[in-house]
């Protein structure tokens, strides 16, 4: 299972790096904002900084033409650019014109299983579920993740599931448990897998302990 990054931010990517759980990094425009620095300065640094992992990149434009032109732009910023499409029927278009050519793309926006499989059909490299946002109207977002799942194998897809909106440890645990390819979360997210207060307990008496048997 890969872990991407889901942020715009130079120090967060290069803390997850160093912690060795960034496979990948997701953005999107809201993110790209936050950073409040031209978008082209944000994605040129970050496709330069993690070397050949994936960096996905998504476009503003409406129409399939655009799409495709923005893309054209955007995969000047490195080899490791994937494009970003919303799921929607120019999206699609535009993902099939791209993927034919050999690009990569992350379709995103992603509420419901059949909008998945139209992504595979699509020849789509990623396909990016939103699970908190699910969460957030009340709709479970791990049933949708499962149903991909199951409709991925039935037919053989390739395309890879990008658990996104991922907001808690939980989310993870079930993206795992369900067999999802990728995770893409935000920082916080990452930097709470490993905790525990069994193991921060654990080893406080530990280290108590040994420094008992220092005469
Ligand atoms: O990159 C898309 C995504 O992960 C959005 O997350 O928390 O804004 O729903 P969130």
């Amino acid at each position: 299972m890969k872990f991407f990054i889901d942020t715009a931010n130079l120090e967060e990517i290069q803390e997850g790096l160093d912690l060795g759980l960034v496979d990948g990094v997701t953005t999107n425009p809201s993110l790209a904002a936050k950073e409040g620095k031209p978008f082209g300065e944000t994605a040129g640094d970050i496709c330069k900084m993690v070397g050949d992992l994936p960096v996905s990149l998504e476009v503003v434009g409406l129409k399939a033409e655009e799409m495709v032109r923005e893309a054209d732009q955007l995969m000047k910023y490195g080899d490791n650019v994937v494009i970003k499409l919303p799921l929607i029927d120019e999206g699609l278009k535009a993902c099939r014109i791209l993927s034919q050519k050999g690009i990569k793309v992350n379709q995103t926006l992603v509420f419901n299983p059949l909008q998945a499989l139209l992504a595979a059909k699509a020849g789509a490299t990623y396909v990016s579920p939103f699970v908190g946002r699910l969460d957030d109207i009340a709709v479970p977002g791990m049933e949708c993740i499962e149903q991909i799942v199951t409709i991925y194998s039935n037919y053989g897809f390739e395309t890879e599931i990008l658990v996104a909106s991922v907001r808690n440890p939980i989310h993870v645990l079930e993206a795992a448990l369900y067999g999802a390819d990728v995770a893409t979360m935000p920082f916080k997210v990452i930097k709470g897998l490993a905790k525990h207060p069994l193991t921060d307990i654990g080893l406080e008496k530990f280290l108590a302990d040994w420094k008992k048997l220092q005469g």
